[in-house]
């Protein structure tokens, strides 16, 4: 089995379609500290043979890590589990490191005790911080500048550490950029608590009612058009991109460090633009302030994956607005209670 921690956020609900669908038995262990216990009856429906076992926990909590082990015969894990608010990183500093890096420890700590050497890490752009010079590729320093980011590092650094000291021990760790979309069906997708940080479900929001405008962070950047650029990939692909990382690791791959994205930046004018043309929704907006912490420019080198996982991002920007609209427009207040 898979043990899925944070299986029920919104990029390891993706990823939890993709492995279902390809036969794999899950685990899924979540707190629900930003998901709602319904995503689990979506995923139930989406994929209704699947075997799908959910547990309720902190994944700080090592007897309750310990239970999971013991309960389940798990082959490897997908690390998806953690908090994700650069802000709040920034308010909260301890927070996320007892979260995101203390949840990681304990993680690790109950795989070696139970004997389970594989984990595929959600890790993320932000360690590289400001580039030196676009695209990100994996051997570029890292730099991140703020706690969050800092704490995606160290668990990187913890996991290395570990695969060097315990020679069966190997690791995946993924920096993904700019997760955007949903799933086809509209029935599972990205439901922010609150009003929405990034620009996709900013966007869906103001095409479906719920805000009167978007406030595009700053059109003063030495970018074409004066917006932020990024890499914007499809969920679906992201979640794929997890296949292929434990695929990699069943057949004895060594560990890997490796970007997913799409490896084309678009500006927040072009995001705009393309979901306009696709869904035929106009959404107003406003040219607001830069956001505190913003970079100008971000997108990766994503040939690393290609080359040592063969994965690729296939879909485009389009399919992606198309998909968030479905499931915005099929889900307009989110998942139920
Ligand atoms: P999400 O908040 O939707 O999902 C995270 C899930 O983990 C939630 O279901 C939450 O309830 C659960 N969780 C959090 N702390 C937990 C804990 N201590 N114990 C058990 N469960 C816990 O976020 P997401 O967008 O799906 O992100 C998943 C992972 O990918 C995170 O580690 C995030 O940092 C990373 N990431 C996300 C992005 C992005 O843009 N969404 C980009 C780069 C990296
Ligand atoms: N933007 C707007 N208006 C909004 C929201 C965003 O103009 O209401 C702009 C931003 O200024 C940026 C672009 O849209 O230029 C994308 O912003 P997001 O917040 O969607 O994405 P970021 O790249 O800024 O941040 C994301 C994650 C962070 C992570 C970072 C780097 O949300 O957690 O990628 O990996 F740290």
């Amino acid at each position: 089995m898979i043990l899925v921690t944070g299986g029920l956020g919104y990029i390891g609900s993706h990823a939890c379609v993709a492995l279902t669908q390809a036969g794999e038995r899950l685990v899924v262990l979540d707190n629900l500290s930003n998901a709602k216990r319904s995503v689990l009856e979506r995923l139930r429906e989406l994929c209704p043979d699947a075997i799908l076992d959910f547990c309720e926990a902190d994944v700080r909590d090592r007897g309750a890590l310990a239970r999971v082990f013991a309960a389940h015969r798990v082959e490897a894990v997908l690390h998806f589990a953690g908090l994700k608010s650069v802000a709040e990183s920034v308010a909260r500093p301890l927070l996320y490191y007892d979260n995101n890096v203390g949840g990681s420890l304990a993680l690790v700590e109950a795989m070696l005790a139970a004997g389970v050497e594989r984990i595929v890490f959600s890790s993320s752009a932000t360690v590289y911080g400001p580039p030196l010079s676009l695209p990100h590729r994996e051997d570029h320093p890292t730099a991140p500048h703020n706690p969050y980011g800092r704490a995606k590092r160290m668990v990187e650094e913890l996991l290395a550490d570990v695969a060097r000291a315990q020679p069966g021990f190997r690791y995946v760790a993924l920096r993904y950029f700019n997760p955007i979309g949903a799933h086809p069906s509209g029935r599972i997708g990205e439901d922010p608590r609150g009003e929405p940080n990034n620009l996709l479900p900013f966007v869906t929001q103001v095409a479906v009612g719920r805000r009167a405008r978007l406030r595009i962070h700053g059109d003063d950047y030495p970018t074409a058009d004066g917006t932020g650029v990024r890499d914007y990939l499809h969920v679906m692909d992201l979640a794929e991109g997890h296949l292929a990382a434990l695929a990699r690791l069943r057949a004895g791959g060594g560990s890997l460090v490796a970007n997913l994205g799409t490896g084309r930046g678009h500006s927040v004018r072009e995001v705009l633009a393309a979901f306009e043309r696709t869904t035929g929704v106009r959404v107003p907006f406003e040219v607001g302030p830069r956001r505190a912490g913003d970079l100008p420019a971000c997108w990766a080198d994503p040939s690393l994956a290609e080359r040592e996982l063969g994965w690729r991002a296939r879909r485009t920007l389009e399919e992606a607005c198309r998909d968030a609209w479905r499931w915005q427009c099929d889900n307009p207040a989110g998942y139920p209670d």
